[in-house]
């Protein structure tokens, strides 16, 4: 009985993350959150690279040391691959070739979405994995998905977004409200104190199990600009009720579709993951549906939520047991498929 170490590194978009993992234990998860996009209303690809680069020395020395064992100790260096931001995958990529080399120990590329999904295998408490076969609704900040899991290595998207990302649905509509970036967790925030049927916004018709949010966004704008010509501050008198109108009906447009795809799969095992997984309805709605219609459900941890290096260094832990290795001529891809 062996102790594996492995250290991930995740950097695909905009937050340095490390972690060390033990047999499937997480030891150290440390995230750095880029404050420089906030007043930019979005991430800037260019400052995310940067701020990469001068975060991730700290960051993976951090979270050595909170692991409390040596580099030396280390079996493996799994990083994120792809998708993602080209030039903030780089900065991870080239980051754990280089300590591969100099470590002398093997090299395992991870994609960012399986990561997602893979989060639930992650030893803890209290915590139940998922059997196989399963579902995931898999939904950040750039992506929306709902995959078929059959194992650990084989998935399959089944229903995904046409344009917009859900996430991107919370930060556009929260930023039409003057909220600042990343705007996804304040809205769930105000809507918990707002009425969620005060306003209605038209949902999507999409066939089969996709998705489309970038006509919600527009119904939002068109919404507001009107209401605001009437009345200059109907946002402020009214954000509470907005923001839970604007989720109850993200929060619809992602179950009818995760109902569509158990009747259509028959399998009932339904997971969620990714940024947007964070949400506190999306949360409470999918655990409703145990009672409601006998799913049986698996909610990450808050930490393995967003964007973390935790997951990177799960997968990186299942592939070094699959002896799944990467060349150290591997390069990052800013597309890639689960
Ligand atoms: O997975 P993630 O950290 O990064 C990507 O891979 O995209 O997801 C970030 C997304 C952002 O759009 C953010 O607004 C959203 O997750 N998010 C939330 C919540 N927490 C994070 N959206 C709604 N409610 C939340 N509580
Ligand atoms: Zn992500």
């Amino acid at each position: 009985n062996k102790s594996i170490y492995i250290l991930g590194i995740e950097s695909s978009c905009d937050d340095t993350s490390a972690a060390v993992i033990c047999n499937g234990k997480i030891l150290s998860n440390v995230v750095a959150n880029q404050e420089i996009h906030t007043k930019y209303g979005g991430v800037v690809p260019e400052l995310a690279s940067r701020a990469h680069q001068q975060n991730i020395v700290p960051v993976i020395q951090q979270a050595i040391q909170q692991a409390n064992i040596d580099k030396k100790d280390l079996n493996a260096i799994a990083f994120t691959r792809g998708p993602g931001l080209m030039g903030s995958l780089l900065v991870g990529t080239s980051f754990a070739k280089s300590l591969s080399l100099a470590l002398n120990i093997p090299l395992i590329a991870v994609n960012h979405m399986q990561g997602h999904v893979l989060a639930h295998f992650i030893d803890e408490e209290n915590q139940q994995k998922p059997p196989f076969p399963f579902l995931c609704l898999t939904i950040s900040g750039g992506h929306t998905q709902i995959v078929k899991i059959t194992d650990y290595f084989t998935m399959e998207v089944i229903g995904e977004t046409l344009d917009d990302a859900v996430g991107e649905a919370f930060d556009k509509s929260a930023k039409i409200l003057g909220l600042p970036y990343p705007g996804g967790p304040l809205v769930d925030k105000y809507a918990k104190l707002g009425n969620p049927l005060a306003f209605k916004f038209t949902k999507p018709k999409m066939a089969d199990l996709n998705f489309s949010f970038s006509g919600l966004k527009t119904g939002i704008l068109y919404f507001i600009q009107k209401k605001v010509k009437e009345n200059p501050n109907f946002i402020e008198e009214n954000l509470n009720d907005i923001c839970a109108s604007i989720q109850y009906t993200i929060v619809e447009i992602l179950f009818d579709k995760l109902k569509k795809a158990v009747e259509k799969t028959g399998i009932n095992h339904v997971a969620i993951a990714g940024g947007v997984s964070a949400n506190s309805e999306i949360r409470k709605v999918l655990k409703e549906t145990e009672h409601k219609y006998g799913w049986t459900t698996y909610i990450p941890k808050f930490e393995y939520t967003t964007d973390n290096a935790g997951m990177i260094a799960i997968t990186g832990y299942l592939k070094y047991l699959d002896n799944n290795f990467s060349k150290d001529t591997i390069i990052a891809t800013a597309r890639l498929k689960v």
